[in-house]
């Protein structure tokens, strides 16, 4: 990441510090100088720059949590990734939040940025479906459909037991505030708290079926990738149209593989920034070939692929990714000729000749140095 990004993030001030559950802990940001405030949109996150103890930095996303007409102020509420065992060092960016930022500190934050959004054109009844965290997207979203829509929404959240559930309270008084917002938490561990929840074990088809009436839904889930996997195949089997189910998931390191039929798309209204694709489920062409340099590979591009790095996977290519959003820079490649689409505009400058395999579509045929 070059110092360039450096110029595009901003000082917060930490507003607040609020504990949610066991492990999940919310920060409030206000900008020092309220011309840095930038509107978001229900589902989008924020990048944060994480200092480290030998000097340098490193950059982690978090989704804002709270909504979209709380002006000048983004909640954020992460999870404190503890190290899983005594050889391992723990979560770099989570732990420093969680243990070291207190109200008053300043943090440098970039954003908001992300094509994860509710589609606000839609009238169509929705479900928010989260697993663990991964209700920070759905929550926010369900504020604005609470407040500004009429649409029936049915808000599933599956997380281990009522210790680790966050933002219960603020969510069941949303449910209170007007008709059709319907609730529905799963805890997988019944010992830790299963009286307090709807069900406990696995959200399963035998659940939504209990719980969702016949309807034309559109889906948002944000959780871990088992999670998501299993809930696209079991929402899918239910009849909900593929290209009504959106998705965001938590990197580093995490990869959806689904096979081509089961494929999920991502959300709609990509920013409009550079040059951002307007519509990224939209056929590129038929015949545009990719062709990797260094392993003398041609391969058919396949429209129904939402990047080049979904593409490249789905034909066994393993190219470096951590955040898959546009922002670590671990997926950049050389192109070589041939054009290609932002769909999900990058953190940082892409000089020419080089370009992120994780938010991009081509639009032409292309040479990639890999
Ligand atoms: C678009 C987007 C939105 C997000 N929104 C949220 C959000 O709203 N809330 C939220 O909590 N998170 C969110 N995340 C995830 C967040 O960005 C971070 O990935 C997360 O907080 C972990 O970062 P970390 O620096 O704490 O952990 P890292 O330092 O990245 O480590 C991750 C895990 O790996 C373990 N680990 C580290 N080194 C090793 C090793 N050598 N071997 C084995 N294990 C190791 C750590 O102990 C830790 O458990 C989001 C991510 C994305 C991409
Ligand atoms: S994986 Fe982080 S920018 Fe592409």
């Amino acid at each position: 990441m070059s110092d360039a990004t450096t110029d595009r993030f901003r000082p917060f001030l930490v507003k607040d510090k609020v504990r949610e559950s066991s492990t999940i802990t919310s920060f409030y940001f206000t900008p020092q100088d309220e011309a840095h405030w930038r509107e978001f949109e229900a589902g989008q996150f924020l990048t944060l720059r994480i200092p480290q103890q030998n000097g340098t930095i490193v950059h982690r996303n978090y989704t804002v949590s709270s909504p979209p007409h709380s002006k000048g102020v983004y909640r954020i509420t992460v999870k404190r990734e503890a190290a899983t065992s005594a050889d391992v060092p723990p979560g770099l960016s989570s732990c420093w939040l969680h243990d070291e930022i207190e109200p008053g500190m300043e943090v440098a934050i970039d954003g908001p940025r992300g094509a994860f959004k509710l589609n606000k054109q839609s009238e169509k009844p929705v479900i928010l479906l989260s697993g663990g965290v991964g209700l920070t997207p759905t929550v926010s979203m369900l504020h604005v459909l609470v407040h500004e829509t009429s649409r029936p929404v049915w808000f599933i959240h599956a997380c281990d037991g009522a210790d680790v559930h966050a933002l219960r309270e603020e969510v069941d008084q949303l449910a209170h505030q007007r008709a059709g917002i319907h609730v529905h938490y799963c805890y997988r561990c019944a010992e830790r708290g299963g009286e307090k929840c709807h069900s406990t074990g696995f959200i399963t088809r035998q659940t939504l079926q209990n719980i969702l009436p016949l309807d034309d839904y559109e889906v948002y889930m944000c959780g871990p990738p088992p999670f998501m996997q299993a809930l696209y195949a079991t929402l899918v089997g239910l009849g909900i149209k593929r290209e009504q189910i959106f998705y965001e998931f938590f990197g580093p390191a995490s990869l959806l593989t689904l096979s081509e039929e089961t494929q999920p798309k991502i959300s709609n209204d990509p920013p409009s920034e550079h040059k951002i694709a307007d519509d990224v489920t939209k056929p590129a062409s038929a015949a545009i070939q990719i062709h990797l340099k260094k392993s003398g590979q041609s391969l058919i591009w396949d429209e129904a692929s939402r990047s080049l790095l979904e593409f490249l996977e789905s034909q066994g290519i393993e190219p470096e990714f951590s955040c898959r959003a546009g922002v670590c820079s671990t997926c950049e490649q050389g192109l070589l000729n041939g054009e290609v689409e932002y769909f999900e505009e990058p953190l940082d400058e892409i000089e020419s000749g080089r370009l992120l395999l994780c938010c991009t579509r081509p639009l032409s045929s292309i040479t990639l140095d890999l």
